[in-house]
């Protein structure tokens, strides 16, 4: 069934490490791929799912960049793949399955955040079709390599409280506002999960989407110092306002997500800080997840425009 959105009490929380989160636990002879595995979130990922003996396969956009990032991590292999790049993401995807190898976690950790208005492949706008489709292209292309037992995690934000998908101007065609657009593709990528988990759990396969709370990374990269205060990430005096965490702490809640026995027999469900979030308070906020986040109405919706837009669907 469909994870109910209630804490289970994990026993982790908002100050646990992707270190804490795995220890114990022996990943030896397990393979995962994590997109944007060499950078911020992704790196401590790959760090964490690496000590504890995984195999962890790390497509990058910039691939010296990523195999300088990795030197003396374990088991660690870098490939080539631009997400807002279909032909890229078809080239990656049939280099992984020629090797025969199979999945047992998928965690799609790269991404972009309030980019200038970008238009990719067919006029797409870059934040979701980086964000999203790239990633629904990915993980469709990849599927026959999911072994039962195998996770997806989607990693979303609490962007997705900017707004719901616009089905009716997916690409911003009546005005482009960046904000609004992080919100639309973070939105995508909990409805991705939602209705992948619908689709791949008599396989086997469960999938979940989270926000990993605030971390100060090169996400902020399209950002300057005044769109950063305005954003109320800065203050006045340019230090950075509110609880932040350290990117090992913001690594923890996607390796729960891709690891923890505590989630076994669960999937569709959002997260953060460690544990099943609860559906975000009608009054606003800054917690939670919203309903149209995990409706699987909208979700079905998605998948079915995601599958014409990109041409990919594995469970046609
Ligand atoms: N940091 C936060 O506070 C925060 C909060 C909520 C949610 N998140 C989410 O967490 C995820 C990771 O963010 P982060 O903070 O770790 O940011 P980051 O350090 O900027 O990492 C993002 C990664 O995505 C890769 N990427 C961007 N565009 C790509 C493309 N077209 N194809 C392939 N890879 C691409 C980047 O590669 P290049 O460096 O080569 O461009 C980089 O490795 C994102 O999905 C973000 O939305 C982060």
């Amino acid at each position: 069934m469909t994870t109910a959105q209630h804490k289970i009490g994990s026993g982790f929380g908002a100050g646990s490490t992707a270190a804490e989160v795995v220890a114990g636990l022996d990943l030896t002879g397990k393979t995962a791929i994590v997109t944007g595995g060499y950078s911020g979130l992704g790196l401590e990922t790959t760090r964490a799912l690496t000590a504890a003996g995984a195999h962890v396969v790390v497509p990058a956009r910039r691939r010296a960049t990523a195999e300088e990032a990795l030197r003396g991590f374990e088991s660690v292999e870098v490939d080539e793949l631009d997400l807002a790049d279909l032909d890229s993401v078809a080239a990656f995807a049939s280099r992984f399955l020629a090797s025969g190898r199979g999945i047992d976690t998928f965690i799609g950790s790269a991404g972009i955040m309030a980019s200038p208005e970008t238009r990719v492949g067919p006029g797409w706008e870059a934040q979701f079709a980086t964000n999203h489709l790239g990633h629904f292209a990915l993980v469709n292309r990849l599927w026959p390599a999911f072994d039962a037992g195998a996770r997806v995690v989607s990693v979303s934000s609490r962007g997705h409280h900017f707004g719901p998908v616009r089905f009716d101007d997916l690409e911003f065609r009546a005005g482009y506002d960046k904000w609004l657009a992080y919100g639309q593709a973070k939105t995508a990528n909990v409805l991705f999960a939602v209705h992948l988990d619908r689709l791949a759990r008599d396989r086997g396969v469960r999938a979940f989407a989270l926000h990993p709370g605030r971390i100060m990374t090169d996400l902020v990269r399209y950002l300057d110092r005044e769109e950063l205060r305005a954003a109320g990430m800065l203050d006045a005096s340019g230090q950075v306002t509110g609880e932040v965490k350290t990117p090992e702490q913001g690594a923890a809640t996607q390796v729960w997500a891709a690891t923890s026995p505590q989630l076994d027999g669960l999937g569709g469900g959002y997260l953060e800080d460690c544990d099943i979030a609860e559906p975000a308070p009608a009054d606003g906020g800054r917690v939670g997840v919203k309903d149209y986040a995990i409706d699987p109405a909208l979700a079905e919706r998605l998948w079915t425009v995601s599958a014409e837009l990109t041409g990919v669907n594995a469970f046609a």
